[in-house]
């Protein structure tokens, strides 16, 4: 914990700085050749912020093209079963199914004001892919997607709708083949092509200005939930943490804030003990990956170890610096939920509200459940990131069904 966070000051939520380091984490550790792309796109984006015709256009895309606002939802079903009060914001409703749209329309808007022809993108539950495809094809540009084999096969349907949608999947079968390594071949494309191409990076992760432009396009599901929440108190917020953009997008409109505690799920995948699981902050420790300092899991000697998650989005051996800088802050706290408690999340959303979540977030909903008598009477919202039929193959497989 920070000096700040121990004498209860509220740490300085104005970040990243100009360097991009969110206290000392984040920063901008690329190759020679992105330094100078890196480096105007930190300008075209800030530029592009400040704009309000920019600014303006692209709310007018997220309420009339992907659906915004996503509605708020008291579950009282669900509230009965757990004896705490749950409100689900639901990104599932959002146009493609997730809160990856936000992102994607965002970051695409700025390539076309930046005259680039060409998109491409990493992903690992294909729905950032199926976000940034979608996004390609409404601006009417070229769009390649890589992703990993592993994941290919888990979320296959996800990849019909990419093809669909006329965006190049790019199989990717180094390393454990997930979303780690579908970073990695992106990036390396990102190096060959930059002069021509964007390079849509699906999460909160990667060398600034990333991390910032990420949670700026994505803060619209705290900044709305503020809204509908029309003065109601909360008292907890819940998100999973991938690398960790719906969470930063939930979070950052309330941190600092002493009446809310904001809490990150990461996944325990088979068990933290096991070793084979995707939780950075609760059992990594800080080192550079893909561009940035943050939390990541590492051996002794700083190699990157493989994640093992159930869920394709969760499977990520790092996280976005700016959790890293939450959590030291004390802002945010970060916990883990395993993939059998997950697929019981699934079930337990399914079976009281109707509503099949994404493997993602159903680690949030799992973990209100298994902290149930800790938040009795108290008020809990879940971001619900993402709807689950992705997922359906495997849930099914694991439950017996079909
Ligand atoms: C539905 C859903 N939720 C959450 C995530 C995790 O990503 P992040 O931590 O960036 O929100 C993903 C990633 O693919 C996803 O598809």
């Amino acid at each position: 914990m920070t000096a700040a966070a121990a004498t209860g000051q509220c740490p300085r939520l104005e970040r990243p700085d100009e360097r991009g380091r969110f206290g000392d984490y984040g920063g901008m550790f690329a190759p020679e050749t992105l330094m100078p792309a890196l480096e105007a796109l930190a300008a075209d984006f800030a530029e592009a912020w400040a704009d309000t015709g920019f600014v303006a256009r692209f709310h007018d895309l997220l309420e009339k093209y992907t659906g915004r606002p996503t509605p708020l939802h008291p579950a009282d079903h669900l509230s009965d079963e757990t004896g705490t009060r749950v409100l689900l914001k639901r990104e599932d409703l959002a146009h493609t199914g997730a809160h990856k749209i936000n992102n994607a329309i965002g970051q695409a808007m700025l390539a076309t004001r930046t005259g680039k022809a060409r998109l491409i993108a990493e992903t690992g539950a294909g729905q950032h892919g199926v976000a940034t495809a979608t996004a390609a094809a409404y601006t009417g540009l070229e769009c390649v997607v890589y992703m990993g084999e592993k994941d290919i096969e888990r979320q296959s349907l996800n990849v019909q709708r990419m093809r669909m949608l006329g965006a190049e999947v790019v199989p990717v079968t180094a390393g454990a083949a997930t979303l780690k390594d579908a970073v990695n071949e992106a990036m390396r494309d990102w190096v060959r092509t930059v002069e021509t191409t964007h390079y849509i990076i699906g999460s909160a992760v990667g060398p600034h200005p990333f991390p910032w432009m990420v949670r700026e396009f994505q803060r619209i599901i705290g900044d709305e939930s503020i809204r509908q929440l029309q003065g109601e108190p909360v008292d907890v917020i819940v998100a999973c943490v991938g690398g960790g953009s719906n969470a930063i997008g939930m979070f950052y409109p309330f941190a600092g804030r002493d009446d809310v505690e904001l809490v990150g799920v990461e996944a325990a995948g088979h068990g933290i003990h096991t070793g084979r699981h995707g939780a950075s902050i609760g059992a990594g420790s800080p080192g550079i990956l893909h561009g940035a300092r943050t939390y990541m899991l590492q051996d002794d000697e700083g190699q990157v170890l493989e994640a093992h998650s159930i869920s394709a989005g969760l499977d990520y051996p790092g996280v976005g610096p700016e959790h890293a800088y939450f959590a030291d802050a004390g802002l945010a706290r970060y916990v883990s939920i395993t993939d059998e408690e997950a697929l019981e999340g699934v079930d337990l959303l399914s079976r009281t509200e109707g509503i099949i979540p994404a493997l993602e977030s159903a680690h949030a909903i799992a973990w209100v459940a298994k902290d149930a008598a800790r938040l009795a009477g108290r008020t809990v919202l879940i971001n619900l990131s993402g709807r689950g039929d992705k997922d359906m193959d495997m849930i099914a497989a694991k439950a017996g069904i079909g």
